[in-house]
């Protein structure tokens, strides 16, 4: 496994989050280290991404980022360049892996079904994002769906209507290396300037990860 996927196995939880204005970066970043989590995935889903990225990985190199919601090759390249340290994505897409692969950026992509498993598996992939882990079924739903490919030691991060009230029963299984949410970093929030808020939520988290 990657040395990237074994630092956000360390941290236990990753804050999945859509930022509109560049100059809310700093301070998101310093919330989240404030309250002892030290990494976030800034999703791809909004103009102010790649900058965003740009802006933490020169300022904030102790906080770990990485860029979510990669749909193309175009957003991996774009990724790469402004140093992202990792990539996710919702779904399983072969140019997105090959363009990844190519630009060696550790990348998981989402899994969902058997089928979907198997096709990361015969890539040699060994960490997934399980997408979108509650609607799916919750921790059942991937102990059942991941049994099968268990001897492989793949791991998975869940992800998709995880929150503080479930992040306890994820973290129990073996297989899941770090849950992913939005609950932690909220985009209001991050609008509002409620950095004391997003501090008080990463504290909590991480909290229950060290349990
Ligand atoms: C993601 O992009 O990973 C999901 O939108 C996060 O889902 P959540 O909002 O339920 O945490």
């Amino acid at each position: 496994m990657s040395g990237i996927f074994e630092r956000i196995a360390a941290i236990g939880v990753v804050p999945v989050i859509a930022i509109d204005r560049v100059q809310d970066a700093l301070p998101l970043a310093d919330a989240l280290l404030e309250g002892g989590l030290p990494l976030a995935e800034i999703t791809f889903r909004t103009e102010a991404a790649a900058q965003a990225i740009a802006a933490l990985t020169a300022q904030r190199p102790e906080l770990l980022v990485g860029a979510g919601t990669l749909l193309d090759a175009g957003a991996v390249a774009q990724a790469v360049s402004c140093g992202a340290a990792f990539g996710l994505a919702p779904g399983f897409d072969p140019t997105v892996l090959d363009a990844a692969s190519r630009q060696q950026l550790p990348f998981a992509p989402g899994v969902m079904t058997p089928s979907d498993l198997s096709l990361a598996a015969a890539r040699g992939l060994r960490v997934a994002k399980f997408f979108p882990a509650g609607i799916v079924g919750g921790p059942a739903a991937l102990t059942g769906i991941s049994a099968p490919f268990s001897h492989l030691g793949m791991q998975f991060i869940p992800t998709g209507g995880v929150s503080q009230a479930t992040l306890a029963d994820w973290l129990r299984l073996p297989q899941v290396l770090a849950v992913g949410g939005t609950w932690i970093a909220r985009s209001e929030d991050i609008r509002a300037g409620h950095f004391g808020e997003i501090t008080r939520l990463a504290r909590a988290a991480r909290q229950q990860v060290a349990q």
